[in-house]
C-alpha cells in the first residue's frame, strides 16, 4: 500500500477498505506518512465523504493507535456523556456527580473550551487545586472509588487524533461529519464506557447549526458505537442562547453548584435530569426516563448530589469549601458592567456564536493555543429568548478584569443580541430523542 493509492482511490469516490483504512491511520500516528499526503486524504475524505463502514473503520482505527482503557473489573455498568460543545454548557460538571450518586459509575474524559466553546477541564481548574491530568491507574482508582473520574485526553488516548485534529484544524477539513463523528467516537470508545449519552447541539452557538447536520452527525455517532457493542443514546438540543444564566469558568462552577443545591436555572436542569435519566435507564438503575428524572430529583433535593460533587472535588486534589462558599474560593473578577438593551421590545434570537466569542476574547477562552484564561472572566444573562426587555434595562452583565476587554465584550453582547417588537415562538430546548 502506498498513500499515493489510498488519496486517488478516495478522490475518485472509491471506499476505503478496513486495511487501507488501518494502514492509513497507523503510517500517520508512526510518522511515515507526511503531512503533505495527510492533507490531501482528508481533503478527500471531505469532499468524497466516507460510507458508514468507512466511518467505522476510521474510528476503529483511531481509537487502536493509542491505549484503550479497560474498566471491565469495575462492577457497573459505566456510562459517560458527551456533548458536541456549546456556550454555557457545564452539564457534565452537574450531571457526573448526580449520576453516580445514583449508583452508575462514570468515567468522562473530556476536552478544553474549541473555538467559541466552551471546555469541562478548564471549567473544572478554575476550582483551587483541581487536577485534571490523571493518569490511567489515577483515573481507575478514582472511578472505582468514588463512582466517577473526569479527565483530560491523555498523549496515548487515541493519538491518531490528537495529531489528525491539529492537521484538520489547519486545512479547513474539522467540519466533516465523518471526520467529527470518528474523531469523537475514536475518544469515548477508548475511555472504556459500556454506554454513551450524546448531547448533539444545533443553533447558532453550536458546530453543527442545521438540525438535519445534528441528526446526521448523531446517527453517525451512534451506528459507530453500536457497531462497537455500546449502548447509545443521543438528545439533540438548542445552542440558540447560552445554556443557564452563567458564561465563563468560575462562573459556571458557580452555577454548578447552585444546580446540585436545588437552585438551578429550568433550562440547565431539564437538559440535566433529561441527560442524566438516559444515563440511568442505560446504567438499569431506572426503568424509564420518567423514573430515572424522578431518581435524580431526590439525588438532588437530598443533597447527595452535592456530597458527590464534594467527594470529587476532593479526589481530584480541589479545594472543596467550593460547594459551600464558592465566592470565598473560586477567582473573583474585579469589575461588573452591564450590557444594557438599546430598544424595547422582546428578546428575539442571540448569535451565541458571537455571544461564546465575545466570551473567549474577554479571557474565558484561548484566541491561541498558549492563551492563559481568566478564569473569573465571563457573563450572567439576565434575559433569554422571549423576554420582555425595556431600553435601558439589563440583559446581561459582564464581569472583568481588564477595562479594554470588558467594554468591548458590552460592545459585541449588544450587537449579537436582537430585540422585535413581537414575541418570538418559544424555543424547545430538547428537539430530538434519539
Ligand atoms: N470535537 C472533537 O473531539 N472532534 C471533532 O472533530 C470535533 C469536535
Amino acid at each position: 500500500m502506498t498513500p499515493y493509492e489510498i488519496i486517488y482511490k478516495k478522490r475518485n469516490g472509491g471506499e476505503l477498505s478496513a486495511a487501507e483504512i488501518k494502514w492509513f491511520i497507523a503510517s500517520y500516528t508512526s510518522g511515515a506518512m507526511p503531512d503533505y499526503q495527510t492533507s490531501a486524504l482528508l481533503m478527500a475524505i471531505f469532499l468524497k465523504g466516507m460510507t458508514p463502514q468507512e466511518t467505522t473503520e476510521l474510528a476503529m482505527a483511531m481509537m487502536n493507535s493509542g491505549k484503550v482503557f479497560d474498566l471491565s473489573d469495575i462492577p457497573g455498568i459505566k456510562v459517560d456523556k458527551h456533548s458536541t460543545g456549546g456556550v454555557g454548557d457545564k452539564v457534565s460538571i452537574i450531571l457526573a456527580p448526580m449520576v453516580a450518586a445514583a449508583g452508575v459509575p462514570v468515567p468522562m474524559v473530556s476536552g478544553r473550551g474549541l473555538g467559541h466553546t466552551g471546555g469541562t477541564l478548564d471549567k473544572l481548574e478554575s476550582i483551587p487545586g483541581f487536577r485534571t491530568n490523571l493518569s490511567y491507574d489515577e483515573f481507575r482508582h478514582t472511578l472505582a472509588r468514588i463512582g466517577l473520574a473526569m479527565m483530560g485526553q491523555t498523549p496515548d488516548l487515541a493519538p491518531a487524533d490528537k495529531k489528525l485534529y491539529a492537521l484538520r484544524d489547519v486545512t479547513a477539513t474539522v467540519d466533516c461529519i465523518p471526520l467529527i463523528a470518528a474523531s469523537i467516537m475514536s475518544k469515548k470508545l477508548a475511555e472504556g464506557a459500556d454506554g454513551l449519552v450524546l448531547d448533539v447541539k444545533t443553533g447558532s452557538g453550536a458546530f453543527m447549526q442545521k438540525q438535519q447536520e445534528a441528526l446526521d452527525l448523531t446517527r453517525t455517532m451512534t451506528a459507530i458505537g453500536q457497531g462497537m457493542g455500546k449502548k447509545m443514546k443521543a438528545l439533540i438540543t438548542d445552542m440558540n442562547q447560552p445554556l443557564g444564566r452563567a458564561v465563563g469558568n468560575a462562573l459556571e462552577i458557580e452555577e454548578c453548584v447552585d444546580c446540585l443545591k436545588g437552585k438551578g436555572p429550568d433550562d440547565l436542569m431539564e437538559l440535566t435530569y433529561a441527560l442524566g435519566a438516559e444515563m440511568l435507564v442505560m446504567g438499569e438503575r431506572a426503568g424509564d426516563a420518567e423514573s430515572g428524572k424522578r431518581i435524580l430529583e431526590q439525588i438532588v433535593s437530598s443533597g447527595q448530589g452535592l456530597e458527590k460533587f464534594r467527594e470529587m472535588v476532593a479526589a481530584h486534589g480541589g479545594e472543596v469549601k467550593v460547594a459551600d462558599d464558592y465566592k470565598k474560593v473560586l477567582p473573583q473578577a474585579k469589575h461588573v458592567i452591564e450590557a444594557k438593551a438599546e430598544i424595547s421590545g422582546y428578546i428575539n434570537s442571540m448569535d451565541n456564536r458571537e455571544v461564546g466569542m465575545a466570551g473567549v476574547f474577554l479571557g474565558c477562552g484561548r484566541l491561541k493555543m498558549d492563551d492563559v484564561i481568566d478564569p473569573s472572566a465571563g457573563f450572567i444573562f439576565e434575559r433569554r429568548i422571549g423576554d420582555q426587555v425595556k431600553a435601558g434595562e439589563t440583559m446581561a452583565k459582564v464581569l472583568y478584569n481588564d477595562e479594554q476587554k470588558g467594554q468591548e465584550a458590552v460592545r459585541r453582547l449588544v450587537k449579537c443580541i436582537s430585540i422585535s417588537e413581537n414575541k418570538p415562538e418559544v424555543v424547545k430546548l430538547i428537539k430530538e430523542i434519539i
